[in-house]
């Protein structure tokens, strides 16, 4: 039994472990209930009385060595995990994944307002959902007034106050001269809504910016440097801008403004119906009556306001054919107008 334990010693001493597998294997030969030692222990019962001080020294002294070499071979294993690392780069960036893109909408919207707030235009939001007095009756619109009709306009409660989904921002005018003293300068963008039948030219809800200055002595050749600017720097310094005299009722006098056609320039093409200019907003003079609805004295203020379509400039941006792509969400579409930047 002793060269049996020799020959032991010898063995485990031999015993390569360089993974946790092999580890493993080295516990189940020797340390586990079947194992080696155990069968060694059995074997030690049967030994006569007078062997049993030396041969259970001994026997000891084995587990205590085979104990050791397995907690030795097992730190070993857990500290060098086998890779080898020259061949990784440790400075390489995580796998990417994709993020999304701003909507196209957004992209122009932003615009927009940075080069009015480059002139100091504050911005201003109002509800959605509003009343008629906001959307109507404040701005000067006459009772009987189209716009007015089911046809146009989203009612949602027809008595005994009208609530409906606005039609245009003009309604964030009244809200703001309500609330606050000239002089008052700010942009409102925002989604508006009209009963159209959807088509690649018409929505039933789009999206608009609303200009309004209110202060003393402000004049129309004010609000037309203003337009121009704004042109130039949308849609580049050779941009130039016409006024066409127009009607809202609630400015007058009232115009629509076109810019020279960006796509050919001037010269005449499809996009202009051959005429080189192509209409973007309207605006005009606040009418005096819009001014006393809001508590503020026309005989001391003056001012003017425009509005834009979002949808609309975007599409001369982008030559975006069907207005629908704006709000199906395709991330197909979305996706190409951050290489477009
Ligand atoms: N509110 C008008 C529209 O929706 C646009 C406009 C705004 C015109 C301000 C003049 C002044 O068509």
């Amino acid at each position: 039994m002793l060269d049996k334990i020799e020959a032991l010693r010898g063995e485990v001493n031999e015993f390569k472990a360089d993974t946790q597998a092999k580890v493993e294997e080295f516990r189940i030969k020797y340390l586990s209930k079947k194992g080696i030692l155990n069968q060694l222990m059995e074997e030690f019962r049967e030994v006569p009385n007078d062997q049993k001080k030396t041969l259970g020294q001994a026997l000891n002294q084995l587990k205590v060595y085979i104990t050791e070499r397995f907690n030795s071979l097992k730190e070993s294993a857990e500290s060098s995990s086998n890779v080898d690392f020259s061949s990784i780069d440790l400075t390489r960036s995580a796998t990417s994944f994709p993020i999304g893109s701003r909507h196209p909408i957004s992209i122009i919207r932003n615009d927009i307002l940075k080069i009015f707030s480059d002139m100091g235009f504050t911005v201003a939001e109002g509800p959605e959902i509003e009343d008629d007095w906001h959307v109507f009756s404040s701005l000067n619109f006459p009772a009987d007034h189209p716009a007015r009709d089911m046809q146009d306009t989203f009612f949602i409660l027809r008595n005994p106050i009208d609530v409906l989904l606005r039609t245009h921002t003009s309604s964030v005018q009244t809200r703001t001269m309500e609330r606050m003293r000239p002089p008052i300068r700010i942009v409102c963008p925002g989604r508006v809504y009209r009963n159209e039948a959807i088509s690649a030219r018409a929505h039933c809800f789009f999206h608009q910016i609303e200009g309004l200055y209110i202060d003393k002595q402000v004049s129309f050749a004010d609000l037309k440097q203003v337009l121009l600017n704004f042109a130039k720097q949308l849609f580049g310094a050779e941009t130039k801008i016409r006024l066409r005299p127009s009607y809202f009722p609630f400015t007058e006098p009232s115009a629509e403004m076109d810019i020279s056609c960006d796509i050919c320039g001037g010269e005449g093409c499809p996009f202009c119906k051959q005429t080189g200019w192509v209409e973007i907003l309207g605006c005009g003079m606040v009418d005096p009556n819009v001014l006393e609805a809001c508590g503020i004295d026309p005989k001391i203020y003056s001012g003017y306001a425009f509005g834009l379509g979002i949808e609309r400039i975007t599409n001369l941006k982008y030559k975006v054919k069907d207005l629908r792509m704006f709000s199906e969400n395709d991330v197909r579409f979305l996706a190409e107008f951050e290489s477009a930047r």
